[in-house]
């Protein structure tokens, strides 16, 4: 089954700018990543000369050969358009950068050690090697989220060779890119945030972003030209940290809180998307983000928060609401499987369980951190047998986690099951064959671990099926 992605040609020829930008020479180190790589295509399509630099000479192929080594909507083709163009290069060496950068995007990886704090041997390594680009006049702008002495660090390695103030400058401009709408985030943000003490070098990453703050980007056939132009918040780089940290860590609050209220609508027998309905009329409440399922994953919330849980702890601050939040993600999976047990008579052994939905959420190939697999790992430790089908995420699935049974069709998942759960919202899944899927079922049971599905319907074919958050 093929997922329905942009049109590479529809997505190349969409793409302008409505005037021409001055063009500034951009350097991104760790331009392979996820970040990285949305942010140098990004930046190459709105005219900029981009070189981005990565160790990882695996994925420096991949990009320069026009092929991202991630599924991301529309990536490949706006790749291949700035390498056509000349305006994006990939290189694995710094020494293979020809021209002085005005701008340096540090985007390269924040892994957290075993205690959940922030590595940050990557970003110091980064600053000793930046010292041998700078060359005149560079703002470094840090993309990478970093507790805030990181800024402190990078600014003192820099500081034995160059003159902050005079050779450079930083400025924290924190991302807000979900997978799978990188792109979009990227040409259309809600916010600009610029922390930093330089007015200079704030001027310059405006400047660089103009086209997309003044709302002059036309792409995938949204042009806002009409719109007022993107809000841009100055502040210091303490705030611009703070602000990422918060607003994921206000995205994991409110998928806790609504998993909780779902939690709370089944043992009452209320209906937790009406909840949701309702409480998405007051401007002060909204519905975004009140999804309730499995639980938060993916590679940056749950990460977030253990970070700024390490970091209040080293001031003896005692975060109680982000732990809870994180406690009651944890929680989740035990919900699930206790539904699933419902339906198998509460035991799992040598019971087949298909699992429709890999990746951490829909629209992306990325496995880490998934949810599914997690409840995967947890079905199998009761005897479970799982079958497993993605649209995307199969190759991933297979190499994070051997357990289950991979399939690359989403019937033949099915096939012999006691109970299919919905573990990924791939919008697909609500549009394919249930006389199909109950006829190869052992017995017709759904557990629909994100309301994907429509359950009026699979009522109405003789399903048993039970959501999250409904009676
Ligand atoms: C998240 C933030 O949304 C981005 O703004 C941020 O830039 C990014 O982290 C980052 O720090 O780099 P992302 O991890 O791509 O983006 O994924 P989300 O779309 O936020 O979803 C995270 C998890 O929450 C997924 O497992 C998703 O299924 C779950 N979720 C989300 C829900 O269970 N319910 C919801 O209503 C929304």
């Amino acid at each position: 089954m093929a997922h329905q992605v942009l049109d590479d040609a529809q997505a190349v020829k969409d793409f302008m700018t409505l005037s021409p930008v001055r063009r500034l020479k951009v350097m991104v180190v760790g331009g392979a990543g996820y970040v990285g790589t949305v942010t140098s295509v990004g930046l190459a399509c709105l005219g900029h000369h981009v070189v981005a630099v990565d160790m990882d000479g695996e994925r420096i192929r991949a990009l320069r050969s026009g092929s991202a080594p991630y599924f991301e909507d529309g990536l490949d083709a706006l790749l291949r358009r700035c390498l056509d163009g000349g305006t994006l290069r990939f290189t694995t060496s710094l020494g293979d950068v020809r021209h002085v950068p005005d701008i340096v995007f540090i985007t390269v990886g924040t892994p957290s050690r075993s205690g959940g704090e922030i590595d940050l041997s990557q970003i110091v390594a980064v600053a000793e090697d930046l010292v041998q680009v700078i060359n005149g006049y560079t703002v470094l702008v840090v993309k990478s989220t970093v507790p805030v002495g990181t800024i402190d660090l990078i600014a003192s390695v820099l500081s034995r060779h160059k003159v902050e103030g005079r050779d450079f400058d930083i400025v924290v401009n924190p991302e807000f890119l979900r997978e799978g709408h990188g792109l979009t985030d990227f040409f259309y943000p809600d916010r600009v945030v610029l922390g930093g003490t330089s007015a200079r070098a704030r001027l310059l990453v405006r400047e660089l972003y103009e086209p997309i703050i003044a709302r002059r980007v036309a792409w995938n056939g949204t042009a806002r030209p009409g719109d007022e132009p993107v809000p841009v918040v100055e502040t210091d780089f303490r705030s611009a940290l703070m602000t990422k940290y918060a607003a994921n860590a206000f995205l994991a609050v409110r998928v806790s809180f609504i998993n909780e209220i779902a939690g709370l609508c089944e043992r009452f027998g209320a209906d937790v998307r009406d909840v949701v309905r309702s409480l998405g009329y007051d401007p002060r409440l909204g519905s975004g983000y009140l999804n309730p399922g499995l639980g938060f994953g993916g590679p940056c919330l749950e990460k977030d928060l253990q970070a700024l849980i390490k970091v209040a702890e080293q001031f003896q601050y005692d975060p109680k609401m982000l732990r809870a939040t994180l406690e009651r993600n944890d929680r989740q999976i035990s919900e699930l499987v206790r539904k699933i047990k419902q339906m198998t008579g509460h035991f799992l052994y040598r019971r087949i369980v298909a699992v429709w939905g890999l990746a951490f959420k829909a629209d992306t190939d990325d496995v880490r951190n998934s949810m599914s697999l997690r409840l995967i790992r947890e079905l199998e430790s009761e005897g479970a047998v799982v079958q497993a089908y993605d649209p995307m995420a199969v190759e991933g699935a297979r190499t994070a986690h051997q357990g289950p049974r991979y399939v690359d069709d989403p019937y033949a998942a099915v096939d012999g099951a006691e109970v299919l759960v919905v573990a990924t919202e791939w919008p697909e899944f609500g549009a394919l064959d249930f006389d199909e899927v109950k006829r190869r079922m052992l017995r017709p049971c759904v557990v629909d671990g994100r309301n994907a599905l429509d359950r009026q319907r699979l009522l109405d074919l003789g399903f048993q099926y039970v959501g999250i958050g409904t009676a």
